[in-house]
């Protein structure tokens, strides 16, 4: 994971450049930040590119990248696959020289199209003067955009900051549904920003009209959008959802939402056919997993300690998202090697008066009843991803007892979470703004962080996991059918409804989820990787038909994410693969912590800085 930055500057006043967004880009490039000043033909306009970056694989590549003709790349990224990459060389370069031999727009969207793998990047074509940007298809990458109309200047970044008194130019994330080109030479001459749009499409689709509204109401005020004249798009890189509905339209019979034991929801699980397509998942799965973990370099690489760091972490609650992708990195990490799995806990206050817990119904499933302290010691962590997290260390033990697996607790006060959310946390979920957003940055920030515990030998030790790369279960939900809101949508308005609610969910993913995400963990000088998003992944997951993903007229636990859960058991795992969805805002408790009674989609105004 890298920082970069470009500030284009039309005008000969010469903008300043925040200098908390450059700390903020450091940290995400920890291994090596350098600038580079480009002046245009004329001195008509100026950039200034900022690259930080975070050395993966190869050797060490500083940025921005500047090949022999003066063209000018910042790069970041993956390459997974689509371009040949061998193990000892470095993407930047592969990319760079690839983008160096393009003439024409089509051939740069051609070499964006191949790249299967999650990026963000800005390109300066010297030969005709061009500024490319844009974001991988789903967004896997941040990348933020400003437009100051006042000294006329673009500015791109990884990351921002967010100011106590925003003026009416403000970061937006750049939509992902496009790539975007500046000509240069025609902006100076018009005194002002245009920006051509590249959109993403599948082969013969026409996406150009819904695309162009997305993207409009992200376009930062003072610059206009264009479609390119050449109506050329990048081929998307999955197929499309497959939009089939059932046949023969069964009365199907929708299950109480009693609650079922775990023992019933296992048993009715494996009723259930192991099918082709639980083998097929299995293999794009683990190969998606297996791109995502090999070839990294280890926590201390030249050390004697080096076998005993861990390479790949894992934001673990043990639900079943996180237990699979568990499951399959066994299959891929060195098997000396330890593997590190995070788990975020936020502390529960002691209650206060016992009546409250007499107060809940009393067939909830276990979580309430953590809250209320049955046992004798309140233990405040005991948040439910923290139970649900130590039976499935068990589980994940039980299928490899030599494995080293690491379960870090991490255990966070509401101290620490205010003092961080105002230091760190508030600039990287910006422009985000909502509760939720919130919740999961702070969340998902303190899990990547990997500081807190590990039992040894029934002792707590202090530990940091030194892991470069985090797997994030992130997609799952999205694309099985995960969420409640997908039952709501299947009984009023069945498999249809069902399908566009999964269609909806994947093109909003990156401004919902991703582009934060990115953020937040790449702030810790580490990379997320999301191996359901995976290319293949996606394309096969598209390709099948909705009821072979997801039942809904079977109970939670069961029917939604049905695959998944299938495949878990083919995996060897147990109790996982019952699991219901839980949120991680309320698995971890951080919604707890907080006011009650605000929306997750209310503006958080504990993210604004004093
Ligand atoms: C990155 O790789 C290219 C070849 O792929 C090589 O020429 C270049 O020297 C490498 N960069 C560094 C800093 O070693
Ligand atoms: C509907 O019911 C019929 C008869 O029971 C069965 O053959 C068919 O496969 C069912 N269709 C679906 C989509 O479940
Ligand atoms: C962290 O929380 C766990 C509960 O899951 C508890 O057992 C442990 O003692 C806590 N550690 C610290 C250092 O507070
Ligand atoms: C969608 O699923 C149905 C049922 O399995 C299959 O017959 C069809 O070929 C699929 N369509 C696409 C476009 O993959």
């Amino acid at each position: 994971m890298c920082g970069i930055f470009c500030l284009l500057s039309l005008s000969s006043a010469h903008s300043e450049w925040d200098k908390t967004v450059y700390e903020h880009l450091k940290r995400r490039g920890p291994c090596s930040s350098q600038d580079l000043t480009v002046i245009g033909t004329n001195h008509c306009y100026q950039c200034l590119f900022s690259a930080h970056v975070l050395h993966m694989r190869g050797l060490l590549t500083p940025q921005p990248a500047q090949d022999s003709a003066g063209n000018i790349l910042l790069w970041n990224g993956e390459i997974f696959g689509g371009l040949p990459v061998r193990s000892e060389e470095n993407d930047t370069a592969v990319i760079s020289q690839q983008l160096s031999s393009c003439n024409s727009p089509s051939e740069i969207l051609a070499v964006l199209s191949a790249i299967q793998g999650p990026w963000g990047f800005v390109y300066y074509q010297k030969e005709g003067e061009y500024l490319w940007f844009g974001r991988d298809f789903f967004g896997r990458r941040s990348l933020l955009w400003k437009f100051d109309a006042e000294v006329s200047a673009l500015t791109l970044t990884s990351v921002a900051a967010h100011v106590s008194e925003p003026d009416q130019c403000n970061w937006q994330e750049v939509p992902a549904a496009s790539v975007y080109r500046i000509d240069l030479k025609a902006a100076t001459e018009a005194g002002s920003l245009s920006v051509e749009i590249y959109p993403w499409a599948h082969a013969g689709n026409d996406v150009i009209s819904c695309c162009s509204e997305k993207i409009l109401e992200s376009v930062p005020c003072g610059c206009n959008t264009l479609m390119n004249q050449a109506g050329l798009v990048l081929t998307s890189p999955v197929c499309p959802l497959n939009m089939s509905i059932p046949e023969s339209l069964n009365r199907t019979e929708i299950h109480s939402t009693s609650h079922l034991s775990v023992e019933d929801l296992e048993e009715l699980l494996g009723s259930k056919e192991q099918t082709d397509e639980v083998n097929r998942l299995i293999d794009v799965l683990s190969e998606a997993v297996r791109r995502r973990v090999q070839s990294l370099p280890s926590g201390l690489q030249d050390s004697p300690l080096a076998n005993d760091q861990a390479s790949v972490a894992i934001l673990f609650s043990g639900g079943i998202d996180s237990m699979v992708l568990a499951a399959l990195a066994d299959r891929h990490v060195p098997a000396h090697q330890p593997i590190d799995l995070l788990n975020v806990a936020f502390k529960l206050q002691e209650p206060k008066k016992q009546n409250e817990c007499a107060k809940k119904p009393k067939n909830k499933p276990t979580e309430s009843r953590t809250d209320c302290a049955d046992s004798p010691t309140f233990s405040p962590f005991d948040v439910p991803d923290r139970i649900t997290g130590k039976n499935g260390l068990k589980e994940l033990q039980d299928l490899n007892p030599e494995r080293r697996w690491n379960f870090v607790e991490i255990n966070v006060t509401q101290a620490e979470l205010q003092k961080m959310r105002m230091e760190r946390i508030c600039h990287l979920v910006h422009p985000l703004e909502t509760v939720l957003d919130d919740s999961i940055g702070c969340a998902v920030w303190f899990a990547a962080r990997g500081t807190g515990f590990i039992m040894e030998d029934s002792d707590q030790r202090p530990f940091t996991s030194s892991a470069k790369v985090i797997l994030t279960g992130i997609g799952a939900d999205e694309q099985l059918a995960g969420y409640s809101r997908h039952r709501v949508r299947f009984k009023t308005s069945g498999h249809e409804g069902l399908i566009q609610e999964l269609a909806m969910e994947l093109g909003r993913i990156s401004s919902r989820n991703l582009g934060r995400d990115d953020r937040v963990i790449g702030d810790h000088g580490k990379e997320a990787r999301f191996p359901y998003l995976d290319e293949e992944v996606v394309s096969y997951l598209n390709s099948l038909p909705v009821w072979e993903k997801a039942d809904l007229s079977l109970p939670r636990g069961v029917g939604e994410k049905l695959l998944l859960r299938l495949t878990a058991k083919q995996l060897g795992l147990s109790q996982s693969a019952v699991l219901p969805k839980r949120a991680m805002q309320f698995g971890s408790r951080i919604a707890k912590m907080e006011d009650s009674r605000e929306k997750a989609s209310d503006k958080c105004t504990r993210l604004l800085t004093g």
